[in-house]
C-alpha cells in the first residue's frame, strides 16, 4: 500500500504545475501512518530479514543509510519531479559548491579541458584553477557571451560549465546555440541554475545534462542550512549516480528535512523576492551614485532579451556599479541597518556585499566601479529603500 501510493503521487506529478509539485511532490503519507512531513530519518544500519536479503539487496530500497532513507528520497523525488519528464534522478550534497564540483568532475577526464565562464561563482574558478589539474584536466575560461563561438573551444573540451546569469556581474548567455553545439561534439553540459530555480528554467528540458543547486539559497530560503543536489538527464544519470556513491557523499538528515520544509514555500517566497528586487532596482536606476544596475529583467540591459526569451522571470539577487571609490563602497556598507553584510542569498532577510572581481575575470577584466550585489529578502520595500539611503548618505560623507 505504501509502494502504490509512492507510486501513484509520482505519476500524478508528472502531469502537475509546478506549484502544485512544490506542495506535494515527495511526500508520501500512508507511509506514515498518515502524517503529511516524512520524518527524519538518522540512519547508519538498516535490519536486513535474513542473510540471502543482506547478500543479494535485491529490491531492498534502503541497503544503508548513505544511499537511501524516506527523508533523502523524499527530497530527491521532490527536486526531480521539478524538472520536468526528461530528469532521470538526482543526488544530494552537502554544499553547493560540492554539487558543483562533483558535476565537473562527472564529466572531466584526463588531457581533456572544462570549459568555465569567466563570470561563474568564484569558487567554482578556484576549484578548477587549485583541483582539476591535480587530475590531468585543465579548465578553458571562456567570454560568457560568446553564444555560438563556444565551438572554437570544443576540440579537446570533455565539459561545459554554464551559469546564468554570471555571479556578480549578471550577464546572460546566449545558451542555446552553445548547448547544441556541446552536444554536438559530444561534450557533457552542466549549470549553476541556483539563480533562476527550476521554477524558472528548466536545464533538462533545453538539452542540458547536469542541473545543479546550491540548495542553500531558495530551496532552503531561511539561512539555516547548507545543502547542494544535482539533478541529471537520463544519458548521464547512471554515471553521476555511481560518482555520488564512490565519494561516499550523502547531505545531512537535518539538512535534507529542512529543505523539504522551505521548498513547500519556494515559489511564494520567489514571488515576492522578485517583486521587491525589481521595485528596488527601479529605485536605484534614479539615483545619482548608482553608474548603472545589473539586472536582467530591466529592459536596458544587455542581456534583457535572452532572459525575456529563456526565462521572463527574475528572482532577488541582483548588482549595482557605484559612482564612486571603494572606499565610498565600503562607507555605504558600513551604514546600511537592515541589510546584512555577510555571503550567501536566497533567504528571508536581506543582505549586502561588494563584489571582489579584481582576481575572477581574466577574459574580460572588470574596468567599472565597485558593485554592490544585494539579495533582496522578504521585508518591507520602503524600510529596504530607506537603508540604502542611509548607504548613499554615509558614502556621500565619506
Ligand atoms: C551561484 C552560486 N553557486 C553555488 C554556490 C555555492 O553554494 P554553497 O554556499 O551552498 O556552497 C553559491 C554560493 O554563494 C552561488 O552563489
Amino acid at each position: 500500500m505504501a509502494d502504490e501510493d509512492r507510486k501513484n503521487r509520482a505519476n500524478a506529478s508528472e502531469n502537475w504545475r509546478p506549484d502544485t509539485v512544490l506542495a506535494h511532490a515527495g511526500l508520501s503519507p500512508k507511509t506514515f501512518h498518515g502524517f503529511v512531513n516524512p520524518p527524519v530519518v538518522r540512519a547508519s544500519t538498516v535490519l536486513f530479514e535474513n542473510a540471502d536479503a543482506m547478500l543479494s539487496r535485491r529490491g531492498i530500497r534502503y541497503p544503508y543509510g548513505l544511499m537511501n532513507t524516506p527523508t533523502i528520497e523524499a527530497l530527491t523525488t521532490a527536486l526531480t519531479a521539478l524538472e520536468g519528464k526528461d530528469a532521470a534522478g538526482t543526488v544530494l550534497v552537502p554544499s553547493g559548491l560540492a554539487a558543483v564540483t562533483l558535476a565537473i568532475l562527472v564529466g572531466s577526464r584526463p588531457g581533456k579541458t572544462v570549459l568555465v565562464p569567466d563570470n561563474s561563482y568564484a569558487p567554482t574558478r578556484r576549484f578548477c584553477d587549485e583541483t582539476l589539474p591535480d587530475y590531468g584536466a585543465k579548465a578553458v575560461y571562456y567570454d560568457p557571451l560568446i553564444g555560438g563561438g563556444i565551438v572554437q573551444h570544443l576540440d579537446g573540451a570533455s565539459v561545459l560549465v554554464l551559469e546564468a546569469p554570471g555571479s556578480h556581474t549578471f550577464e546572460m548567455p546566449d545558451m542555446p546555440p552553445m548547448i547544441a553545439a556541446a552536444k554536438a561534439a559530444g561534450v557533457i553540459t552542466m549549470i549553476d541554475n541556483t539563480w533562476a530555480t527550476p521554477l524558472i528554467y528548466r536545464p533538462i528540458e533545453h538539452g542540458i545534462d547536469l542541473a545543479v543547486y546550491a540548495g542553500t539559497k531558495y530551496q532552503g530560503g531561511h539561512s539555516d542550512l547548507m545543502i547542494g543536489s544535482i539533478t541529471a538527464g537520463a544519458s548521464i544519470w547512471p554515471a553521476l549516480k555511481r560518482l555520488h556513491l564512490n565519494f561516499g557523499l550523502q547531505a545531512g538528515t537535518e539538512e535534507i528535512w529542512l529543505t523539504l520544509r522551505g521548498l513547500r514555500t519556494m515559489s511564494v517566497r520567489l514571488e515576492r523576492h522578485e517583486r521587491s528586487a525589481l521595485q528596488i532596482a527601479e529605485w536605484l536606476r534614479g539615483r545619482p551614485e548608482v553608474t548603472r544596475i545589473l539586472h536582467p529583467a530591466l529592459p536596458d540591459d544587455p542581456g534583457h532579451a535572452i532572459w525575456k526569451r529563456d526565462f521572463g522571470r527574475s528572482t532577488g539577487l541582483f548588482g549595482f556599479v557605484l559612482k564612486g571609490s571603494e572606499d565610498q563602497a565600503k562607507a555605504f556598507l558600513n551604514a546600511l541597518k537592515i541589510f546584512g553584510l555577510g555571503f550567501s542569498w536566497g533567504g528571508f532577510e536581506s543582505l549586502a556585499v561588494m563584489s571582489e572581481l579584481k582576481q575572477s575575470r581574466t577574459v574580460r577584466p572588470w574596468t567599472e566601479g565597485p558593485i554592490i550585489r544585494l539579495h533582496v529578502g522578504l521585508e518591507d520595500v520602503a524600510d529596504l529603500v530607506e537603508d540604502l539611503e542611509r548607504g548613499f548618505a554615509a558614502m556621500a560623507a565619506a
